[in-house]
């Protein structure tokens, strides 16, 4: 099948290397020049594991290319809206307007039999609107428009493997059970034939249903970091240990243990931003109360990053004048190059405003922080992170950090006190090594 896939950005890329990858056609648009360019030439903007190769790999069949221009997508069979939904500044509401200006400039474009198909995470009732403004910018009927609106789940470490091979596909569907939308997804189901061919359940629903499911998933992954955070911040105050504590309620399978790691908590350019849209449309709808409780996981999670300034304060005796602090990890999770809502910049930041000298160290992400986050140092090397410090903070749980040597570090720093944000060194090898170890929710030795 032909296949366009409008808008570059993570999910954009990935989405279509990834149909290209299914063996598709695929032609990839953008409005960023500098963006296009990069990945005609093989690179992608971002660090994803085994995208680049896949990219080149793809582009070397002839059936990947990428282009400005917006009129080549015309010949697909399906369109994929993937434009970025970031949050509106100074407000929780999702700004629309990438996705509203890919509806306009896709709408004189669109052949009758073609399919348009939503990904972009957008508040309820977004993809009603938008077969509307398609139809208007292509001079037809709401009714003329097909489209399906289709959310991702992607993580980012895992967005391949997240996208040719997910839990599950939701398909919202403009009338389910008519005809022509049985239709829209026979025909979307030929895009996803091979992960299909393999048994990956597939739901089809109404258009509200699937726009919901997306950040109902996103705000349940948020809550479950945040209870066990909540749970974290009892364990400080009792005296009890929030690891023991998850090991145990996590053996009973309704509850599990995926996404109950305590810590600095969750960043990231969709958990944070997902379940602030998703209070401001309920709002909207006259259902805020419904998603009040939100806003205690949002206030959960951002307390943890003052918890950890607080005990990096305590570790430096009060006062971070005239201190180092050295900070292991930028990104807002390992394996990735993403800073935004980093729970680790943003404890290195405040530091930095308390008057200490924070070197930030990152396997990864070092170039997009230096240009984006400008405020503290960031080195190359995890020696010049340590050197002369006071403390030392574990914030991104890279492989790198947890590979080290405690014992030949510990003459590198001023004072031996590590204190773990992510609950992911080994106490027991620190504490041997000479060094004070301390973590968020655990027992102080
Ligand atoms: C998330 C969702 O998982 C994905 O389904 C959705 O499509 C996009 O948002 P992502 O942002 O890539 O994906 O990251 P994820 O792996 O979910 O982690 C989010 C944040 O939570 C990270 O900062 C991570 O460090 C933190 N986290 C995760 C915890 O603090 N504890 C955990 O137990 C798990």
């Amino acid at each position: 099948m032909t296949i366009s896939v409008i808008g570059t950005g993570y999910l954009g890329a990935v989405h279509a290397v990834c149909m290209a990858d299914l063996g598709h056609t695929v032609i990839a648009v953008d409005v960023d020049e500098a963006k296009i360019e990069a990945l005609s030439a093989g690179r992608t903007p971002l660090y994803e594991p085994g995208l680049d190769e896949m990219l080149q790999e793809q582009l070397a069949t002839g059936r990947l290319t990428f282009t400005t221009d917006l009129a080549a997508v015309e010949p697909a069979d399906v369109h994929f809206i993937c434009v970025g939904t970031p949050q509106a500044s100074g407000e929780n509401r999702a700004d629309l307007t990438y996705v509203y200006a890919a509806a306009d400039a896709l709408g004189p474009h669109l052949r009758p039999e073609s399919l348009v198909v939503g990904k972009s995470t957008v508040p309820v009732a977004t993809a009603e609107r938008l077969r509307r403004r398609i139809a208007k910018a292509g001079g037809r009927k709401k009714s003329e428009v097909r489209l399906v609106w289709n959310p991702e789940f992607l993580r980012e470490g895992f967005a391949i493997e997240d996208t040719v091979a997910p839990d599950r596909f939701v398909y919202g569907v403009a009338e389910p059970g008519s005809p022509e939308s049985d239709a829209d997804v026979a025909l979307l189901d030929r895009v996803y034939a091979r992960p299909l061919s393999t048994g990956t359940p597939r739901l089809v629903t109404d258009y509200p249903t699937a726009e919901l499911v997306k950040v109902a998933a996103n705000a349940f992954l948020a809550t479950k970091i945040s209870f066990i955070n909540a749970m974290s911040e009892v364990c400080e105050a009792a005296g009890g240990d929030v690891l023991a504590l998850a090991e145990a309620i996590g053996h009973d399978d309704r509850i599990g243990h995926k996404f109950l790691g305590a810590g600095v908590g969750f960043g990231g350019g969709c958990l944070p931003k997902d379940i602030r849209a998703f209070m401001a449309r309920a709002g909207e709808l006259g259902a805020d109360q419904a998603l009040t409780f939100l806003r205690e996981v949002d206030a959960i999670n951002l307390r943890r990053r003052a918890r950890m300034v607080d005990l990096a304060r305590e570790a430096c005796g009060g006062t971070f004048k005239g201190r180092r602090v050295g900070v292991l990890g930028a990104a807002f999770k390992p394996n990735s190059d993403d800073i935004r809502d980093s729970p680790a910049l943003d404890v290195a930041e405040m530091i930095k405003a308390a008057g200490a000298q924070v070197r930030v160290h990152d396997p990864r992400a070092l170039h997009v922080a230096r240009v984006q986050r400008p405020g503290p140092e960031y080195v190359d090397t995890i020696a010049e992170a340590l050197e002369g410090a006071h403390v030392v903070l574990h914030l991104t749980e890279w492989q790198d950090y947890r590979d080290l040597d405690p014992a030949s570090l510990a003459s590198t720093v001023e004072a031996p006190v590590i204190i773990d944000g992510r609950n992911k060194l080994d106490p027991a090898r620190w504490r041997a090594a000479g060094w004070t170890y301390r973590a968020l929710g655990r027992p102080q030795v």
